[in-house]
């Protein structure tokens, strides 16, 4: 059987790193390991094979027209074909004092965060697209957060994190759209929350490490051709089993 390509954006740190490692390691994968700087990329690639695993780094930077247009020709020269996409790399200003009302917050910050979590994701699937329906069994993961479900916004515990709670309710609408577009080529488009984690984004009291956050990730990748499509999905080790979140 042909080893399956797979793409993992911002995957030089946390939950990025953990899902690479779980396609290369765990399921064989030859893993286009994406960072914004090549240096970083190079690190977890290498990292990876050392390890066993199949592992090509490439410089990409989700928020930049320019950097995503070269990724066709870097996955031309990598095989030619994508099986699973992982739009991974995020960012998140829940931290600074303007996010703590919506009156504060800060416009260019917004924007920066839309930019990169849900225009990110969805340059990214564009320029996919012809690799991706190359696959038998092709796969995107959008890593989501429970943040973004909006049946629960109104009463949830989570902080207020306007600005990235609006760019990941974006990508959950990436997700399903997606989904509904290339149903017809049978690419199965899905987002999950991966929980919260220890990772520099998340806090060290977290619960879950990153490999742990990376647990439904993994099965989305490997989904059967009639798994689910256009569904949000919950982290698995606190279900225990894949959970469908609301919307
Ligand atoms: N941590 C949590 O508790 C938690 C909970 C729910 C969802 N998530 C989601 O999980 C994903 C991974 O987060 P994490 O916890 O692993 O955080 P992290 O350690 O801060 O990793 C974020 C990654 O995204 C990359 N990135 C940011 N902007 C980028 C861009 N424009 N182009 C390419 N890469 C970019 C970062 O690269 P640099 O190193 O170059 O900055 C870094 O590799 C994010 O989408 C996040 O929203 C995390």
């Amino acid at each position: 059987m042909q080893t399956r390509t797979a793409l993992v954006t911002g995957a030089n740190g946390g939950l990025g790193t953990a899902i690479a490692k779980g396609l290369a390691i765990e399921h064989h994968m030859h893993v286009l390991v994406a960072a914004r700087q090549m240096p970083d990329a190079r690190e977890t690639a290498d990292a990876l094979r050392s390890a066993g695993g199949e592992a090509t780094p490439i410089q990409l930077d989700v928020s930049s027209d320019e950097s995503v247009a070269k990724l066709r020709t870097t996955i031309e020269q990598a095989g030619g074909r994508l099986d699973v996409l992982v739009n991974n790399a995020g960012r998140n200003s829940m931290t600074e004092q303007s996010e703590a009302s919506l009156g504060t917050v800060d416009m260019k910050t917004a924007l920066g965060e839309f930019d990169t979590n849900a225009l990110g994701a969805l340059r990214v699937s564009q320029a996919s697209f012809e690799l991706l329906r190359k696959s038998d069994a092709p796969r995107v993961i959008n890593v989501s957060t429970e943040m973004a479900s909006l049946s629960t916004a109104a009463t949830d515990f989570y902080p207020l994190a306007p600005s990235y709670r609006i760019s990941k309710v974006a990508l959950n609408a990436v997700t399903v759209l997606l989904a509904r577009e290339w149903a017809k080529h049978c690419i199965l488009v899905n987002a999950y929350s991966p929980g919260w984690l220890r990772t520099a984004m998340g806090a060290p009291e977290a619960p879950y490490s990153a490999d742990e956050g990376a647990e439904t990730a993994l099965w989305l990748a490997t989904l059967e051709n009639n798994g689910p499509t256009g569904r949000f999905f919950a982290e698995m080790r606190r279900m225990g089993q894949p959970v469908v979140l609301d919307w």
